[in-house]
């Protein structure tokens, strides 16, 4: 998710902190705070809005003397972006501080098992929770501040890179790390903290990349003491001289941010997934889909609105919907949805896919929806954007911010909401049957590590990519839960590499878009063993009978498409269904290769914008 930065040393802690979050800033944000100790007292000033809104907060509200101190860039996972719920927080008793990035997913069951024993909470966000259930144990247990933050841990289910201090030891910070990352910065007799070396690389190039399930407890003078979370062993620490420059660290070492987005993706979908998808309990929960169940339930329709990327997940929910939930679902360019006086009434459910939850065309959809009484549900990358905070309710994907224009993880991990809203309505309504619904869950389960498993086709899809550089057009073929991610792989192409290219249901060739086909012509077709694969192949074979290049995308071992296309890339099998979260990995990459060879600005295509918040 977003940035930490820490400070402990013999300079100010304040100033390079403050220069810390900024080098973060290019993650993406809504709110930035600090808490700095005096010498005293724990001084803490926080704020929605950038780190210069925060720099002078800090001016008008603490001294910034000290030199120990954390700082925070928060992307708001729960609890909309507010003052309050920025970051630091502080325990009940004012003597702990902690900030943190990721996902606490059993906040809930800690925050009632706190407020029994007499804790108060100031904000909605999870982070709270983990710094009251430290002091906590602490206080029970009679232990410093490493043991219970190594005990807490052990009570908590999520994502976290934290870093903790308690201002009766200002000689120490204690950080922890699972599934988010942390670094510590070694100089000379001073430490850094941060989610990347980058608020830190101009001090010192010897670094800590903490692994997951490990914590360290950082001693001013005396060093850094590392130790699994999980059974307190202490872990040698292994200091890395890292050779990076500060554009690569931000990229994290990938030469754009579409690339590294692209290979976020497993996690961003695991990020999506947690706390919703319980395999063990064999359940599905979503607050805003369960508080509004009977909207659902007795919707006449499902009315999809977006624009883009997201136009294109609302078409693969629209077959899965239909497919598992048996709703009718229909799927509306918002741009045209709010223009053309649509029959809409208080049955029609609408659903608003947007990743910046700013897009103007989708807000006004909305509006117009919400003023002729449908029920408005949000999926939003977003925490706290218009178009969240217009809609009744809603369900964020946890993609963590998308600096890249062209949308990839925003495009998985809506398709990953999408997915588990038709399951569970699917399960409400009875229209599939329990060990269906288990096997769904399952293989949901397994989705990131198949997403892991696509994106090892890169070198294979690089090498496609360098022969089809030079096309001035190409086609996309899909079927079924496929024909949307031909449309979408197309866009990618389209928009980051500017050739032409044109998505379409693999059976309308015939209609028309047969005429194009030659040797110059490359045709990606989606041909997944599961999706009308037979009807697939011979429309491979009516292209290969008139000389077009053929780019099959396949379940890995197929032999069939082997035989007939120019080039294959094999994508690991799974439900139908979830097909689209797979066949769309090779398709990003193959754009992606393709406009990083025709040299172009792949993170900022010409005349796009990232959020599209004019008509
Ligand atoms: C996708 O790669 C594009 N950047 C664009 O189509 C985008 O999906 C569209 O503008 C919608 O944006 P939103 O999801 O933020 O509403
Ligand atoms: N889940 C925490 C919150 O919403 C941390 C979010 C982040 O990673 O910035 O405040």
């Amino acid at each position: 998710m977003c940035g930490i930065v820490g400070y402990l040393g013999h300079r100010e802690a304040y100033p390079i902190i403050v220069k810390g979050l900024k080098r973060l800033e290019y993650r993406g944000y809504d709110s930035a705070g600090i808490a700095l100790y005096d010498g005293n007292d724990i001084k803490l000033s926080k704020t929605k809005g950038k780190v210069a809104d925060l720099e002078v907060r800090v001016e008008s509200e603490i001294s910034t003397n000290g030199s120990l101190g954390i700082g925070h860039t928060r992307w708001a996972t729960h609890g909309v972006p507010n003052d309050v719920n920025s970051h630091p927080h502080y325990s009940n008793s004012g003597e702990l501080v902690i900030i943190h990035n990721g996902i606490i997913e059993n906040y809930e069951a800690l925050k009632k098992e706190l407020t029994k024993r007499g804790y108060t909470f100031k904000s909605d966000t999870d982070t709270e929770v983990l710094i009251n259930l430290i002091e906590d144990v602490k206080n029970k247990e009679n232990v410093k501040l490493g043991k219970a933050v190594q005990i807490a841990l052990n009570q908590v289910i999520g994502a976290y890179a934290i870093a903790v201090f308690d201002k009766n030891k200002p000689d120490e910070i204690v950080v922890a790390r699972l599934g988010s990352p942390l670094a510590i910065g070694i100089g000379e007799d001073e430490f850094f903290i941060a989610s990347d070396a980058s608020p830190f690389i101009e001090f010192t190039n010897n670094a800590i990349y903490l692994e997951d399930e490990e914590m360290a407890i950082v001693r001013r003078h005396k060093g850094v003491k590392i130790r699994k979370i999980h059974d307190d062993s202490l872990v040698a620490p292994y200091v890395q001289e890292l050779q990076l420059n500060l554009e690569e660290i931000e990229k994290g070492g990938y030469e754009h941010f579409m690339l590294k987005e692209i290979y976020e993706q497993p996690r961003a979908i695991m990020d999506t997934f947690r706390g919703r998808l319980l395999t063990d309990e064999a359940i599905i929960k979503m607050a805003g889909v369960e508080d509004n169940m009977k909207k659902f339930l007795n919707a006449n329709r499902i009315i999809v609105v977006a624009c883009g990327t997201s136009w294109h997940a609302g078409l693969v929910a629209e077959y899965i919907f239909e497919d598992l939930a048996r709703i009718p679902v229909e799927v509306e360019y918002a741009s045209e949805f709010r223009y053309r006086n649509p029959v809409i009434t208080e049955n029609d459910v609408l659903i608003a896919i947007s990743q910046s939850g700013e897009t103007a065309d989708t807000l006004a959809a909305i509006k117009m929806a919400k003023s002729k009484g449908a029920f408005v549900f949000g999926v939003c990358n977003v925490v706290g954007s218009s178009i969240a905070r217009e809609t009744d309710a809603g369900a964020y994907t946890h993609a963590g911010p998308e600096i890249g224009v062209a949308s990839t993880k925003a495009f998985t991990t809506q398709i990953t909401v999408l997915t588990l809203m038709a399951l569970r309505l699917a399960r409400a309504k009875g229209t599939i049957s329990s060990s269906d619904y288990r096997k769904y869950l399952f293989e949901l389960e397994s989705i990131p590590s198949k997403v892991e498993k696509a994106l090892s086709s890169d070198n294979h899809v690089k090498m496609i990519a360098n022969i089809y550089k030079n096309a001035s057009n190409c086609l996309y073929l899909g079927r079924g839960f496929n024909f949307p991610v031909a449309l979408e792989g197309a866009l990618k192409l389209k928009e980051i590499s500017y050739i032409h290219a044109e998505g379409y249901p693999a059976a309308e060739m015939k209609h028309g878009p047969i005429a194009l086909i030659d040797e110059q012509m490359p045709v990606v077709v989606i041909a997944t063993k599961k999706g009308h694969y037979e009807k697939v192949v011979s429309n491979i074979q009516e292209i290969k009978s008139r000389k077009g290049k053929i780019i099959g995308i396949v379940t890995e071992g197929d032999t069939s498409v082997k035989e007939l296309a120019d080039h294959v890339i094999e994508v690991p099998e799974t439900i139908e269904a979830l097909t689209p979260l797979l066949t769309t990995i090779p398709l990003q990459l193959l754009s992606y290769h393709i406009a990083v060879m025709l040299e172009k600005n792949v993170d900022q295509p010409r005349n796009l914008a990232k959020s599209v918040t004019v008509e």
